[in-house]
């Protein structure tokens, strides 16, 4: 079935594709239609992921703009071109935008494309910032971030606490967009990224399709039970249940013997 794909359809659709794309991206003054390795702009290290910018059309699917406040703060986590830092900053009314890209390279030329198409931006304040995702200051205004696969593994899991502990110094309700969710099972074992929404890729394979798949979530506050020191009352309501089910415990013991030994 997929080898049938592969040398039927596929082609078709592939330079379809490619044909919209370029034309859209040449109507809003960007070029980000490219795959890079991170060898060849020399910031390879493993666990990261090469650039490939999300496809077209998934942003406002999984983010119709009437779901966005003019309160509401972006941030793409690896902006890569910046494909995805436009179209935040061009159809909603987002109250800042932030791109934070690892390659000095891809991010000059993420810089270049949203100076090139300023006039069309609905939002005035975007920010691209060369870092590594791990060392940067996740700001506490974020609502709503951006992983388009950037790091698996580990880091990944590091990049996603960041978020959390955002969170956890300013609660607010935040969406996290997760294009390509190789990770998604890490996110469920915190207990806290709750799915809200899922777009599924249409391809023959599981695999394939993942990557074509799209998965939103909400962050949760962490809970009080696990902040807030216990107070005095609990600790002693605690106390007196663990006390009365030992007691229940011993009763139910001598019960036993008491049968045993009759
Ligand atoms: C799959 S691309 C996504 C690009 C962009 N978000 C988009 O959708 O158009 C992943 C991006 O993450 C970047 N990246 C990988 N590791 C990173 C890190 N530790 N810090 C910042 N960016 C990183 C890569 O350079 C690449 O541009």
């Amino acid at each position: 079935m997929r080898r049938l794909f592969d040398r039927t359809l596929k082609p078709v659709c592939v330079s379809a594709r490619s044909v919209t794309i370029r034309w859209l991206e040449r109507r809003n003054g960007i070029h980000t239609e490219v795959e890079i390795e991170l060898e060849d702009l020399g910031v390879d290290a493993p666990g990261r992921v090469r650039y490939k910018p999300a496809a077209w059309f998934i942003m406002r699917r999984i983010l119709p703009p009437r779901k966005v406040a003019s309160d509401d703060v972006f941030i793409d986590m690896g902006s890569g071109m910046g494909r995805a830092v436009f179209q935040a900053a061009r159809s909603y009314p987002f109250r800042r935008v932030i791109g934070v890209e690892i390659s000095n390279e891809l991010n000059r030329a993420a810089r270049a494309n949203i100076d090139r198409s300023r006039g069309r931006l609905r939002c005035r304040e975007v920010l691209l910032v060369s870092a590594d995702i791990l060392d940067y200051e996740f700001p506490d205004d974020v609502t709503v971030v951006f992983f388009n696969n950037p790091l698996v593994g580990e880091l990944f899991a590091a990049a996603a606490e960041k978020v959390l502990a955002s969170v956890d110094r300013r609660p607010r309700r935040v969406r996290v967009i997760y294009c390509n969710p190789i990770e998604h099972e890490m996110l469920m074992r915190t207990g806290r990224f709750r799915p809200v929404r899922r777009l599924r890729g249409l391809r023959p394979s599981a695999e394939w399709s993942r990557s074509n798949s799209t998965r939103m979530y909400e962050v949760s506050a962490r809970s009080r039970r696990d902040t807030a020191p216990e107070s005095r009352l609990s600790r002693r309501l605690r106390g007196g249940v663990r006390y009365a089910l030992w007691v229940r415990c011993r009763a139910e013991q001598f019960r036993h013997l008491d049968v045993a030994g009759r």
